[in-house]
C-alpha cells in the first residue's frame, strides 16, 4: 500500500504541482473536495506529473493515517507563516499514497472545527496560515512547485499572498489555479484588522481586488489574481456565470471567462469498484450482478426492514443541506405510502432537515429510514445496495454521488443542472440513458421523474438496460486528468 514516487516516472517537462486542499480523503473528508484532492493527484502521478499534496493534519487526522498502515515521516524542517504579528510554526509529516507525496501540516492553528460555522477575521486564520505555510513548503522539502493548485475558498487565499504580499515577492513568477468547487462559499467576512494582521496590500480592497461589498471575498481575490480558473463540469461553468445561479459572482466570472474551464470530475475507479470492495458483504460487476442481492439483503437489515422486500429502494448519501434539494424531497416523503419504494437516507447537515427526515421516519419506520453521520463503510454499502439514487438538487457543480451510485447499479433520478446535466441522460430520451432526470427545481418535477424509476425497476430486463449502461459509463480521471495536464503547461 505504501510506495515511494519512482523518479523514472516524472515527465521532466511537466510543471511540478501542489495541491493546497483543506480536504483529502480518505483521511479527512466532509464531501466531494475530499474525493477531488484525494484522487486527482493521483491520476496526474500515473501520468507522469510531479505532484504533491499539502493539508492540514485536522484532529485525529494522523492517527488515522497511522492506523491505515502508511508510514509516516517527519520532516526535521518545519514551515512558517507571519500572521496577527505572530510567528506560526507547523510540523510536516510525508506519507506515500500509490506514489503520490502527501504533506501534512501538524500546528494548534488546525487543532480546531474543520469548518467554522461564522466567518471572521478570527476563524479565517487557520485558512490564511494554512497558504501561508504552503508557501514556505520548499524551505522543508528540497522541492519547489511550479503551480499551486488551490481548491474553494479554503485555499483561496493563496494567489490573493502571491499576488498581494510583498512577503512572497520572490515567488511572485510561479503560478496559481483556483477550482471552484461551489461558489455558494466564498470566504467573506468583514475586513476589521484584515490588512495588518495578514501582509496583505490594504489597496487591493476595491471592486477589481479582494473587495465584495465592503467586505473581504478571498474567492474573489483569487479568481481575479490567479492565472487560471477552473470548475468541476463545464455545465456549471457555464452557469456561474449567468445572473440567476452565481451567489453575485457572475460578472467576476462572466469578466474572467477568458481564463475559466469547466473541467468534468471523476472518481477514483479503484476504491470505488463494486467488484473489489472490502466494504461490501459480496463484490458484483456488470457481468455478474448476484453479489448486489446480498448488499440489498444486507442494508434492508441495517435500516431495520424486512430482508425479503423485492420493492425498488431509493437511496440517497449527501450533507442535508438546501443545494441537495431537501426542499423538493421533503413534500415529495409526504406522499411515501403512494409511491411504491423503501427510502434510505444517510447524512449529516441542517438539522431542521435531519429533524423533518426523523419525524416522518418514526412514523413510517417499515418504509423510511435515516442514518444520521459520517460513515464511509455505511456509504459503500447504500451505494451497492440501493436501486434508485436521489439527487435532485438546487445546483450541482459536479456532484460525485451519482458517479458512483451509477458505478455500483444504482440508477440516479436527477435535476437537469450543473454536473449532473453532464452525466446522467434520461432513459427516455433517443438513444436511451442511464438515469431519470427533470428540469424544474419543483417537487411535481421530481416526483415524474421517480415514478418512471420506480415503474421501470419493476421491468426488470428494461431496468437492466439503464442499469447497465450507468455500470459501464467511464468515470474515471483518465479525460480530465489530460486536460489539467495541459492547463498547467499551457500557463
Ligand atoms: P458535495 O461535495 O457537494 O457534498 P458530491 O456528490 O460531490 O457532493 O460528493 C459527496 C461525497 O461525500 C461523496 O463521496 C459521498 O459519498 C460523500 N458523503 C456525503 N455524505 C456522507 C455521509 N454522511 N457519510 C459518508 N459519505 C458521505
Ligand atoms: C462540491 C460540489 C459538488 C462537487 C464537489 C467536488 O462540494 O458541491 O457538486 O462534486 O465539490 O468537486
Amino acid at each position: 500500500m505504501v510506495t515511494r514516487q519512482s523518479s523514472k516516472t516524472v515527465k521532466p517537462s511537466s510543471p511540478k504541482v501542489l495541491f493546497v486542499g483543506t480536504e483529502f480523503a480518505p483521511f479527512s473528508k466532509v464531501g466531494g473536495l475530499g474525493d477531488v484532492v484525494g484522487s486527482l493527484p493521483k491520476a496526474l502521478v500515473k501520468r507522469g506529473i510531479d505532484v504533491r499534496v499539502v493539508t492540514p493534519a485536522w484532529p485525529g487526522v494522523l492517527k488515522t493515517v497511522k492506523d491505515a498502515g502508511h508510514e509516516v515521516t517527519t520532516l526535521p524542517q518545519k514551515v512558517s507563516a507571519s500572521y496577527a504579528g505572530a510567528v506560526v510554526e507547523a510540523s510536516v509529516h510525508r506519507i506515500d499514497v500509490d506514489g503520490l507525496p502527501v504533506y501534512f501540516l501538524e500546528s494548534d492553528y488546525y487543532a480546531g472545527e474543520m469548518y467554522p460555522p461564522l466567518l471572521n477575521n478570527f476563524t479565517v486564520r487557520p485558512f490564511m496560515v494554512f497558504c501561508m505555510q504552503a508557501l514556505d513548503l520548499e524551505n522543508a522539502t528540497d522541492w519547489s512547485p511550479d503551480v499551486f493548485h488551490c481548491h474553494d475558498w479554503t485555499s483561496a487565499a493563496l494567489p490573493c499572498l502571491l499576488a498581494w504580499n510583498r512577503q512572497y515577492g520572490e515567488l511572485s513568477s510561479r503560478k496559481s489555479v483556483i477550482t471552484l468547487h461551489n461558489v455558494a462559499h466564498q470566504g467573506i467576512f468583514h475586513p476589521g484588522p484584515f490588512f495588518a494582521e495578514s501582509g496583505i496590500d490594504p489597496s487591493c480592497f476595491n471592486p477589481w481586488g479582494i473587495e465584495f461589498y465592503g467586505q473581504i471575498n478571498l474567492l474573489k481575490g483569487a479568481i481575479l489574481s490567479t492565472s487560471a480558473v477552473t470548475t468541476v463540469s463545464p455545465r456549471y461553468a457555464w452557469e456561474i456565470q449567468t445572473y440567476e445561479s452565481t451567489q453575485e459572482l457572475s460578472g467576476v466570472l462572466y469578466s474572467q471567462r477568458h481564463k475559466l474551464q469547466g473541467i468534468l470530475n471523476g472518481i477514483d475507479v479503484e476504491y470505488w469498484d463494486p467488484s473489489n470492495d472490502s466494504m461490501l458483504p459480496e463484490g458484483y460487476s456488470v457481468k455478474s450482478m448476484g453479489g448486489k442481492d446480498a448488499c440489498r439483503v444486507e442494508l434492508l437489515k441495517r435500516a431495520s426492514f424486512d430482508p425479503d422486500y423485492t420493492g425498488p429502494i431509493v437511496v440517497c448519501v449527501s450533507r442535508l443541506v438546501e443545494q441537495k434539494g431537501f426542499d423538493i424531497i421533503l413534500p415529495a416523503l409526504e406522499q411515501i405510502n403512494d409511491l411504491g419504494a423503501k427510502f434510505i437516507f444517510l447524512g449529516s447537515g441542517h438539522r431542521w432537515i435531519e429533524d423533518t427526515i426523523k419525524g416522518m421516519a418514526a412514523n413510517h419506520s417499515d418504509s423510511l429510514c435515516l442514518f444520521t453521520g459520517f460513515n464511509e463503510p455505511l456509504a459503500h454499502l447504500i451505494y451497492a445496495g440501493g436501486d434508485i439514487y436521489l439527487m435532485p438538487s438546487l445546483f450541482e457543480p459536479c456532484g460525485l454521488s451519482q458517479l458512483i451510485a451509477m458505478r455500483y447499479g444504482t440508477v440516479p433520478v436527477a435535476r437537469e443542472v450543473g454536473g449532473l446535466s453532464d452525466t446522467v441522460v434520461d432513459a427516455d430520451a433517443e438513444g436511451g440513458g442511464n438515469g431519470f432526470t427533470f428540469l424544474t427545481y419543483d417537487t411535481q418535477g421530481m416526483l415524474w421523474s421517480l415514478r418512471r424509476a420506480i415503474e421501470r425497476f419493476s421491468d426488470p430486463k428494461a431496468w437492466s438496460k439503464v442499469r447497465s449502461k450507468g455500470m459501464k459509463e467511464d468515470f474515471s480521471w483518465g479525460k480530465s486528468a489530460v486536460l489539467y495536464e495541459k492547463l498547467y503547461k499551457n500557463i
